[in-house]
């Protein structure tokens, strides 16, 4: 064992040990298996033994770097006297998974926590990066609570197309408008879809993948500057072995997932959210997260931070720029420094310094990327939280990204009942819609869609379109991706699939959005909507068996963070038996 300072763990209280060391038929099982895949009692006796989680795949579009990523890690776990083994575990791709990544979130969730239950491992290194991996993996880390690095896939390069830098999601929607408006002919169109996604790595927007490795790094779970650095760097191999070497002193030092994480960290992660301009997404991975680690985070808690955090990173879909953008002006560490008086600066971070000092040398080297205090995108309020008769637990926006004119609007409500009705009539010439008009989507949210889908930023009719408009009130009870943008009010809690109020609404109906006052209104009597409640009727059961059930029964709502009510944090689980 090499010496620690600050070692509490003895090689015989290593938990691997319970499986590597005792002098019985099952460890001389385990250990002879251990030498029918090469290995002497050298590589693995009296060491920590890593497990590195990966979520490669030949779907995982933003993870193809992994395969030599994980090399590196190993590296460093060696480096440190430990030894790695690599676990695959489901890769959550957000491109290509239907009905939506998020349906599976809890899925990896669970599968993260029972692969290092299961295994003789002592910690883990946990590599993701493409949206809902950074709050599945964490989820699944927080409630095994084994010492674990979270080590982020890193932004994709800048996109381009004819010298137009291209961002991914956010110019996706905005190049279509225009192709739909028939401006974009089908070469330019070609053009586009070669540039936009031109290297590995995760979306290089401010999109949810963003978002949640800032989240993670601000959270204290990885290390310092791990989370904005461009997956084909050669920084970000470095900090593939150096955190490999980090988690095998972490474990000696038995530095878990709760000595890290408190209600300060979580307030942290919150105001790093809002000082970002960060994705809605994340207000439901914060709460599912918090609540593997026992803290509750209500609604307002996001909008009372909101309101005193100020937007400072210029990046898409709020600002300019982009993520390489973002690093080169000196990162997520360089941010929180210039926001350090709205921080828990002393919580505590797996680098076994704190938050403080991880970000005590950080400079901003581009004031244009990172805005100075007194020159915000926006001075408060990247997300607001509305309630009102129309969502009574509550729904959010993100007015950063929308047409200022429409945060005060009443209109009158043109509503489809799924998807599939919004894509058989949106482009009517018939529809009855105008500017003024509220799109309101039903069915999409946990339940209904089902797996809360992000179909958030709602179509603007080709008419419309036509016409110039580019930004309309659209509500659901739907996520919108992180990269998308708009007038769109989302997160309606409760759904319209379990009978939230929003399942009562019909065309024509007028609705109101106070966001300065943070209500939304349903201008419709209490009378009538007892009467449409007598009418409604619960959709048909979607699924019969499977995974699908489990989803629908267990799925949690949007304010509550769509964990499954079984995996909330609770009495500790038992470790397995081996007899
Ligand atoms: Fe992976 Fe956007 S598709 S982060």
């Amino acid at each position: 064992m090499p010496e620690q300072k600050s070692a509490v763990k003895t090689p015989e209280s290593l938990r691997s040990h319970r499986w590597l060391g005792p002098d019985d038929l099952r460890s001389f099982g385990h250990r002879s298996r251990m030498k029918q895949m090469g290995f002497a009692a050298e590589d693995w006796a009296g060491k920590p033994v890593i497990a590195i989680l990966n979520t490669w795949s030949d779907m995982a579009t933003c993870h193809t770097h992994f395969k030599q990523r994980v090399e590196e890690i190993k590296r460093g776990v060696w480096q440190a006297g430990g030894f790695p083994v690599e676990i695959p575990v489901m890769s959550l791709s957000e491109s290509f998974m239907k009905p939506s990544a998020m349906f599976y979130r809890n899925f990896l969730a669970m599968e993260t926590e029972e692969m290092l239950r299961c295994h003789p491992v002592d910690g883990a290194v946990l590599m993701g990066g493409c949206d809902k991996t950074t709050p599945a993996m964490l989820m699944g880390a927080i409630s095994m609570n084994l010492p674990a690095i979270y080590f982020p896939c890193g932004p994709m390069l800048r996109g381009n197309w004819n010298g137009t830098t291209l961002g991914s999601g956010t110019d996706a929607w905005k190049y279509w408008a225009e192709r739909c408006a028939g401006n974009l002919g089908d070469c330019e169109w070609r053009g586009i879809e070669d540039g936009i996604a031109r290297s590995p790595g995760h979306c290089m927007t401010m999109g949810t993948a963003s978002t949640m490795t800032a989240i993670a790094e601000t959270l204290g779970m990885t290390l310092g500057g791990a989370s904005s650095i461009p997956a084909v760097l050669s920084g970000h191999s470095r900090m593939a072995s150096e955190s490999g070497r980090r988690i095998v002193e972490m474990v000696w030092e038995d530095l878990k997932p709760s000595d890290v994480l408190s209600a300060g960290s979580f307030e942290n992660a919150i105001t790093a959210d809002m000082a970002i301009g960060g994705s809605t997404n994340a207000i439901i991975h914060l709460i599912a997260m918090a609540g593997r680690a026992g803290f509750k985070l209500p609604l307002t808690t996001f909008d009372a931070i909101s309101q005193r955090t100020p937007v400072i990173a210029n990046i898409r879909p709020s600002g300019e720029y982009l993520m390489e953008d973002f690093h080169d002006a000196g990162g997520l560490r360089a941010l929180l420094n210039r926001i350090r008086h709205l921080l828990h600066v002393d919580c505590k971070t797996i680098s076994g310094n704190t938050l403080g000092q991880q970000i005590d040398d950080a400079k901003v080297f581009n004031d244009k990327v990172i805005l100075p205090l007194d020159q915000p995108l926006s001075k408060a309020g990247a997300t607001f939280v509305l309630h009102g008769n129309l969502a009574p637990d509550g729904c959010v926006i993100k007015p950063t990204a929308a047409e200022q004119r429409l945060l005060q609007h009443t209109g009158p409500a043109v509503v489809f009942k799924t998807y599939a009705d919004l894509k058989a009539r949106i482009d009517s010439e018939a529809l009855n819609i105008t500017a003024d008009s509220v799109i309101v989507l039903q069915s999409a949210g946990p339940v209904g869609a089902p797996g809360f889908p992000e179909w958030g930023m709602l179509p603007i009719p080709k008419k419309l379109l036509k016409q110039g408009v580019r930004d309309m009130i659209r509500i659901s009870d739907a996520r919108m991706s992180g990269t998308s943008y708009g007038a769109c009010v989302l997160h309606v809690s409760p759904e319209s699939a379990i009978g939230g109020p929003i399942a009562l609404v019909r065309d024509g109906d007028l609705i109101e959005l106070d966001v300065t006052g943070r209500r939304i209104h349903l201008h419709v009597s209490e009378a009538e909507l007892a009467r449409r409640r007598a009418e409604w009727k619960p959709p048909e059961e979607r699924f019969g068996r499977g995974y699908g059930k489990l989803f629908c029964a267990e799925t949690t709502q949007a304010h509550e963070g769509c964990d499954f009510k079984f995996l909330h944090a609770g009495k500790a689980t038992r470790e397995p038996d081996i007899y």
